[in-house]
């Protein structure tokens, strides 16, 4: 299945030359991933801590800029710089996404139009270190546009800038196809769990199976009356997502997961999160306790134990 990569733009403007690069890019890499343009930036409510807690009321837009960043393998950002730092609207992106599981770990390629100037871009690094995101330096490139005027064709038109753009592509494939756990290594077992759920929800979000299977340990547990027990990988109902979906299932989001036990090689989650249809709406809210073990010095889910 080719990559699903979001694109985030930090301009507002029509003519914006780095929507461009944007467009230029997703061209480039059209038969080795899928894109989605994120163009919803000038409608998104200023961000607001009273609605981003616990009991507090997400804004739609809010939820669909989250569904769009967590079922998105990696993220691809180009922003001006204004008066030496971020645009205002494109960190009000950033800070609905401070609290969102789903971005912690996110893989992110920078593209910038080379002006000589990096107060913004030093500032971007510093705000997606600070909420854990994984920026792959390799595949991140300045661009000698010369202009902001050109539009994507004539980016594409010019070697230099289409040589540039596709040793990123490349790069970025590469470090795709491996596991995130391989490009960033979680510094604590807290961590490696944490890294492990957004792994698993990434997958199940994707309807891929082997994909969600791989975030597991073997035997898998769902302790009941009686238990479920999947011996191993391949064990999931082939119906299951089929249902899910006929329930108007879209996606699942993390509402809560808050680590109560911690051992090197055993850690214990309490999990709540929601199941919502496409317009993020809640379909139904589920808690449980999961345990997530290493064994052979790799972590998988290993416990389900829903409510
Ligand atoms: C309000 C404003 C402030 C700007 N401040 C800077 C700046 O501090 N440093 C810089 O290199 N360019 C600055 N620029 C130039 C923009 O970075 C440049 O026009 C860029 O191409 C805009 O991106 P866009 O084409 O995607 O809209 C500024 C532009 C505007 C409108």
């Amino acid at each position: 299945m080719p990559a699903r990569i979001l694109t985030l733009c930090g301009s507002l403007r029509a003519r914006s030359s780095n929507r461009s690069i944007l467009r230029a890019y997703a061209q480039l890499a059209a038969s080795r991933m899928t894109f989605e343009h994120y163009e919803r930036m000038g409608t998104l409510p200023h961000f607001n801590p009273d609605l981003d807690c616990e009991g507090g009321a997400l804004p739609a837009e809010v939820l669909e800029l989250r569904r769009a960043v967590s079922t998105a393998e990696a993220l691809l950002i180009s922003t001006p710089e204004y008066m030496h730092g971020l645009p205002g609207a494109f960190k009000n992106v950033l800070d609905w996404l401070v609290s969102d599981p789903g971005f912690v770990g996110k893989r992110i390629v920078i593209l910038h139009a080379a002006r000589g100037s990096t107060w913004a871009l030093d500032s971007l690094r510093e705000v997606l270190r600070t909420m854990s995101a994984e920026v792959i330096e390799a595949a991140s490139v300045s661009l000698p546009l010369g202009s902001n005027q050109l539009d994507e064709d004539a980016m594409l038109a010019r070697d230099d800038l289409r040589a540039l753009l596709r040793q990123s592509v490349e790069t970025l494939a590469s470090t795709l196809a491996k596991a995130p756990n391989q490009t960033l290594p979680p510094a604590t077992a807290a961590d490696e769990a944490l890294a492990v759920l957004d792994r698993f929800t990434a997958a199940f979000n994707h309807q891929d199976v082997a994909g969600m299977d791989a975030t597991l340990h073997f035997p898998h547990l769902f302790p009941g009356s009686p238990p479920v027990i999947w011996q191993h990988a391949g064990s999931a109902p082939a119906d299951f997502f089929p249902k899910l979906v006929a329930s108007g299932w879209a996606f699942s989001r993390y509402t809560k997961r808050e680590v109560i036990l911690v051992s090197p090689e055993r850690v214990h989650l309490l999990v709540e999160y929601d199941r919502c249809r496409a317009d993020g709406s809640v379909l139904s809210q589920q808690s449980a306790l999961w345990i997530v073990t290493r064994i052979d010095g790799r972590w998988g889910i290993q416990v389900r134990s829903n409510r």
